[in-house]
């Protein structure tokens, strides 16, 4: 699928573009005006994610095993219950990033000296926060764009961010990480963060071709801050992701709702239990849907029907744990150098810092 022409409502405007997406985490309606102050690019629009679910799905659902791209639980209700996963006691990730943030931020900050600080599937840019004000303490801070599939999270945190930095040029830019990297606003020193253990959700070939085309959009001042979850006891690892209050199950059964909404389909959402196990092999946790009964699905918008028998799976999600190597090796091959590497003082969550090696290496054939 072709990007579309982005249509970029300047600071206080009211362009829209033809979006009539559902509601979002805070209820606006994507494709109303963005807040006065905010310049917003949309790379994705209702008819596009429309084609784009419909793929997935079809794809996904008529595959041996079963298996769902991550990016649809974030609608509104998938949003917040995120938020409300960064709370819980047993999910660390958030807690011990935020950790290394306020032990290194103004490290960060001299190392890149960057002017424009831009952050790929940005959710509500708390953690940003601190990144941003390092920045703005060296001086060079003039810009901040945030970069989500998800519009209505985007506006919102671009509302406050507005309100909390007034001299900051704020950005938002809706689009997929995986498809319109090379829509990325350009221009000065761009510091680049994907943060939160995000590209632990994807495979490693995913990994590979996300990080180059990455590195193809940088110039040689331009660097990247990566936020990976790291190995460390599974009986944790479980426990982060099959909380004792339900909400990941909430989060993972929220695809399902997504489904049924937008594609007309009937999944029976108590036909479905949450399951998390780690895949030691693959050093990833998987989250999974399992049937818990023999189960007929129609999907109207692909006229399909799909049969679910008990004890079957649909893997929703991975989440891929790092060693400091792995995350400096996959890092080179795809042409990045490792500047600096940090963790929290339990050594749970590293954030690194890479700057663009002088080539890339081949893409693996
Ligand atoms: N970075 C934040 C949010 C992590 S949740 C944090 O550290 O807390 C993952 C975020 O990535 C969500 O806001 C989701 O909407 C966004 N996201 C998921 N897949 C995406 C994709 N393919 N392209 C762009 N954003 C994506
Ligand atoms: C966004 N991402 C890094 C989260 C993770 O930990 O993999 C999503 C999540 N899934 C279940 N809990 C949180």
């Amino acid at each position: 699928m072709t990007a579309r022409t982005p249509t970029t409502t300047p600071a206080g405007g009211a362009g829209t573009t033809g979006m009539d997406g559902a509601a979002g985490r805070d209820g606006t309606v994507a494709g109303t005006a963005p807040p006065a102050g905010l310049t917003l690019d949309r790379h994705v629009n209702a008819a596009d994610r429309a084609v784009n679910l419909a793929r997935d799905v079809l794809t996904g659902l008529t595959a041996n095993p079963r298996e769902l791209p991550p990016k649809w639980f974030y609608d509104a209700a998938g949003g917040m219950l995120f938020d409300e996963i960064t709370r819980l006691p047993e999910y660390y990730p958030t807690r011990r990033e935020r950790a290394v943030l306020d032990g290194h931020a103004g490290a960060i900050a001299a190392a890149c000296a960057a002017d424009t600080l831009v952050e790929l599937g940005s959710g509500t840019s708390e953690k940003t926060r601190l990144l941003l004000d390092a920045l703005r303490a060296g001086g060079d801070l003039r810009r901040f764009v945030a970069f989500d599939v998800d519009e209505s999270t985007l506006t919102q945190a671009g509302r406050s961010l507005i309100a909390a930095y007034p001299d900051l040029a704020v950005h938002a830019v809706v689009g997929d990480f995986e498809r319109h990297l090379s829509h990325l606003p350009g221009g000065g020193r761009r510091l680049i963060a994907f943060l939160g253990g995000t590209i632990g959700n994807m495979r490693p070939v995913q990994r590979g071709a996300f990080l180059r085309a990455l590195r193809e959009q940088c110039g040689s001042t331009d660097a990247l801050l990566l936020g990976t979850d790291l190995v460390k006891d599974p009986d944790r690892l479980v426990a982060a992701y099959d909380d004792g209050a339900g909400v990941t199950a909430a989060f993972n059964r929220n695809v399902l709702t997504v489904i049924n909404r937008e594609l007309g389909a009937d999944f029976d959402i108590r036909g479905f239990a949450h399951v998390a196990r780690w895949n030691a092999a693959d050093s990833w946790i998987e989250m999974r849907l399992r049937a818990v009964r023999d189960q007929r699905v129609t999907i109207d918008s692909l006229a399909l029907a799909i049969d679910f028998q008990r004890g079957e799976d649909l893997l929703t999600e991975i989440s891929a744990k790092f060693t400091r190597d792995g995350i400096t090796a996959e890092l080179a091959d795809a042409g990045w150098a490792v500047a600096q590497q940090w963790t929290d003082p339990e050594g749970d969550f590293a954030v690194t810092l890479a700057t663009p090696s002088t080539a890339p290496s081949a893409a693996p054939v």
